[in-house]
């Protein structure tokens, strides 16, 4: 028997934002002074009411398995938050909770495709997406999402990558890495073609909650034939704790649950009674939370235009800044290495979302302000080094 490692595995591709993570973090531990606006982690502490939510389960022993779908009053509060903050009726039977919304697009893909099927996602887009698809099976087709065009799609673009093998459109807003907000018209355009051709919309909606300038949206609000991700990891600070979930059509529940209970039996006990607190109790931390990224924002965009990043569209949500750094290089790799060693300063390059990101870097702004300001102070004495 060859000795190999499977194909499949191998044409998963890296997350190259990580590789750029553990460079600086190697330079950090030999003493360099490295300001990290690379990934998409909080700074903030989860907020003490979810800590202390855990630590009380813990204690009254909810620490065995639960219901593979997740307690009934997580599911119940996901439901309630749907209703109250857009007023669309999602079952509890609907929703399958999950160790993170990294799993639930496992659940959904794996419920969805076939060998064979495709699913258009925007170029640039979160770089999980085509990976998961192409694990299972599933064939991603890129549709540009331009600058200029803010970052969305372009709908007779969308339509004619439609075809008869194409399942979904995956769709997600506020975006990573844009930072942008698909507006409210093109959802309820997305959902019309959904119901034309028999498809569906897969939304990725972990960073509603986190949109500075204007409401969010649900697909929900605009089509059955969605599915919907989202998690606690962003708007809660709980990246490390893993909790997310999936809202499906009714047909999909079932299977979504059957590969939940073989591959992961069920999210974290004690972490699903803090989840439940989370949807409950946290709201004023999260608004804390949302008003500092907002300041921060509000320094950073400007900040990034001055030394010489062109940021055309302004970035109004999910804590990025996608700026085309063309004026520095055109290799976004190459790049980003060059100004963590010369500059000490750590972004994401753009390729690592797709080749429509090529040029352009990722600055993550969930650091503090004081950090934010030092990054872009050896920015521009980094950038008139340069001549
Ligand atoms: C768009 C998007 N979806 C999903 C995830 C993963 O989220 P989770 O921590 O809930 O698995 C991220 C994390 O950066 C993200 O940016």
């Amino acid at each position: 028997m060859p000795d190999h490692v499977s194909a499949r595995a191998l044409a998963v591709r890296p997350f190259v934002v990580m590789d750029v993570v553990a460079r600086a973090k190697e330079l950090q531990s030999r003493g360099r002074d490295i300001v990290r606006m690379d990934v998409g982690d909080p700074d903030f502490a989860t907020p003490d009411v979810i800590t202390k939510a855990a630590e009380a389960a813990m204690e009254s022993g909810d620490t065995g398995y639960t219901q593979s779908a997740g307690l009934p009053d997580l599911r119940d509060a996901v439901s309630a938050r749907f209703a109250e903050k857009y007023g669309v009726r999602v079952s509890c039977d609907d929703i399958v909770v999950t160790q993170g919304t990294s799993p639930a697009m496992l659940l959904l893909f794996g419920a969805l495709l076939d060998p064979g099927d495709e699913v258009i996602l925007s170029d640039p887009c979160y770089p999980a997406y085509p990976n998961y698809v192409s694990f299972l099976g599933g064939v991603p087709i890129h549709v540009r999402a331009r600058a200029r065009d803010g970052f969305r799609m372009r709908l007779d673009e969308i339509e004619a990558a439609i075809g008869p093998r194409t399942r979904c459109i995956m769709i997600n807003s506020p975006s990573n890495p844009m930072g942008t907000v698909l507006p409210p018209e093109d959802l309820a355009a997305l959902g019309a073609l959904a119901e034309k051709h028999g498809i569906y919309i897969a939304s990725d909606e972990i960073y509603h909650g986190l949109d500075f300038t204007g409401q969010d949206h649900t697909i929900l609000e605009f089509t059955d034939r969605a599915f919907v991700l989202n998690g606690f990891s962003k708007l809660y600070a709980m990246t490390g704790w893993r909790l997310g979930y999936l809202v499906a059509p009714r047909e999909f529940v079932r299977p979504a649950e059957v590969i939940q209970q073989n591959f992961f039996l069920c999210a974290n006990h004690f972490v699903q009674a803090a989840g439940t607190v989370a949807l409950t109790q946290a709201g004023p931390d999260v608004a804390r939370m949302r008003e500092m990224y907002d300041e921060r924002r509000r320094y950073i965009v400007p900040a990034l235009r001055e030394v010489g990043l062109t940021i055309e569209h302004e970035p109004t949500a999910a804590f990025y800044v996608f700026a085309d750094a063309r004026a520095w290089g055109e290799d976004s790799l190459a790049l980003t290495y060059r100004l963590i060693e010369e500059a000490g300063v750590a972004a994401a390059p753009g390729i690592d979302f797709g080749p429509g990101g090529e040029g352009f870097l990722r600055f993550s702004y969930a650091t503090s302000l004081e950090r934010l300001h030092e990054g872009v102070a050896r920015l521009k004495l980094w950038a008139a080094a340069q001549g």
